[in-house]
């Protein structure tokens, strides 16, 4: 079986899309897959609402809970890999994780861990992607599935959906056609993925 973890922060509408089209397209049979855990870094993502009430392994591991260890980052990252590596992932899905991962662990998932940001990349990687795009005059925007490596943002790109950016658009507006953009290229994105 080829195990799917998706970690998610907050409202996990890409991991409610990509666990959508797994149902729809039928991922276990055609291509013995499944997304066997959701994992939240936050205990009040939303998302994990929508995962319990779908019938998903849903786990937290609270980035908050390691703030007095003598190092927070790789105490929090070694509970993640404790909750993902017993099932031995093929793929693991960065869908709104909001947490930056040390090199140490985005070594050990190479090839096997993606991302989506949403800009077109290279361009705007980080933060408040859809004002610096507005503020920059550009006439489209858009969303990139990449694989993750030690820089941020910065691994192999493998797919991106554009969109219009609009004379009347603020970041809102710009940030909504985006995550629709979305919705449709990270479960097609995952989906090529695991006909190879
Ligand atoms: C998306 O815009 C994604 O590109 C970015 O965080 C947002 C997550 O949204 N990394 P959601 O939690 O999937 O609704």
């Amino acid at each position: 079986m080829k195990n799917i973890v998706i970690l998610i922060s907050g409202t996990g509408s890409n991991m409610s899309a990509i666990v959508q089209r797994a149902k729809t397209q039928n991922w276990q049979a055609r291509f013995n897959a499944r997304v066997a855990l959701v994992l939240s870094s936050t205990p009040n993502a939303k998302g994990l609402v929508w995962a319990k009430e779908h019938g998903l392994p849903a786990q937290v591991v609270d980035h908050r809970a390691f703030k007095e260890a003598p190092n927070p980052r790789s105490a929090f990252e070694a509970q993640l890999i404790q909750a993902i590596d017993p099932l031995e992932p093929h793929l693991v899905v960065l869908a709104g994780f909001m947490r930056i991962l040390s090199p140490e662990t985005t070594r050990h998932y190479e090839g096997r861990m993606m991302n989506i940001h949403p800009s077109l990349l290279p361009a705007f990687t980080g933060l408040n992607t859809h004002q610096r795009a507005l503020d920059a005059g550009c006439k489209f925007a858009g969303a990139t599935v990449h694989w993750v490596s030690e820089e941020l943002d910065a691994g192999n790109i493998i797919d991106q959906a554009v969109v219009p950016i609009l004379q009347t658009d603020d970041e809102h507006s710009l940030a909504l056609r985006v995550l629709r953009a979305e919705h449709q290229l990270y479960p097609r994105v995952i989906e090529e993925h695991l006909k190879r």
